[in-house]
């Protein structure tokens, strides 16, 4: 399993992508991210942060279909569909492109909460999770400000599971992945080399 996958606008998952799902909470995750997801949640319920995922691995059909509602909502307000579809493509992956299709995203919110929007980064839970996330594998994977490196607008919501040593990599230096990937290639190649068998 490749938890360093890139998944974006350009790379779509692969064909032969066939992680074995298990059940978080309501949602379905990769078995790995799941068991790091967990073991976050119970981390920060001792220090009186409540953490669920509200949405977690996706089905290419159901991208599709929360893509598409998204335009034909857009259109509905008078935008035409080309410009629908920008709009939509800025919070949502266009089919075929979701990491939420490769079961390593969850979307996490307050425990008494049912999903989140921007508000979300004033939170104590969104704190927290953007201070520790990291040390259970997990990356802000669409941060503020790198929406022309991701092609993804700010979503203080959705981690990706890349692993312990390359969260830390990650987010102590306040990249992308896409940053980690193409732009430290020697220092990634190490870290590869000592991380992934
Ligand atoms: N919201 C993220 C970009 C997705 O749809 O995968
Ligand atoms: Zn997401």
């Amino acid at each position: 399993m490749d938890t360093l996958i890139l998944v974006d606008s350009i790379q779509a998952v692969p064909d032969d992508w066939s992680p074995k799902l298990v059940m978080c909470g309501k949602v379905l995750l990769e078995e790995n991210t799941a068991r790091s997801f967990e073991e976050m949640r119970k981390c920060a319920e001792k220090e009186g942060i409540g953490l669920r995922v509200f949405s977690g691995y996706r089905p290419a059909g159901y991208q599709k279909e929360l893509f598409m509602q998204s335009v034909y909502g857009y259109m509905s307000e008078g935008l035409s569909e080309s410009d629908a579809r920008a709009l939509t493509a800025r919070y949502l992956a266009k089919p075929g492109h979701s990491e939420h299709q490769t079961g390593l995203a969850c979307d996490i919110c307050r425990q008494d909460a049912d999903d989140a929007d921007e508000s979300f980064s004033k939170t104590k839970e969104s704190v927290w999770l953007h201070d520790n996330a990291y040390r259970f594998g997990f990356i802000l994977r669409y941060p503020r400000m790198k929406e022309h490196i991701t092609g993804i607008a700010y979503e203080p919501w959705h981690y990706r599971y890349v692993g312990e040593k390359h969260a830390g990599n990650i987010m102590k230096r306040g990249i992308t992945l896409e940053e980690y990937l193409y732009y430290s290639p020697f220092e990634n190649s190490i870290v590869k080399s000592l991380t992934i068998d």
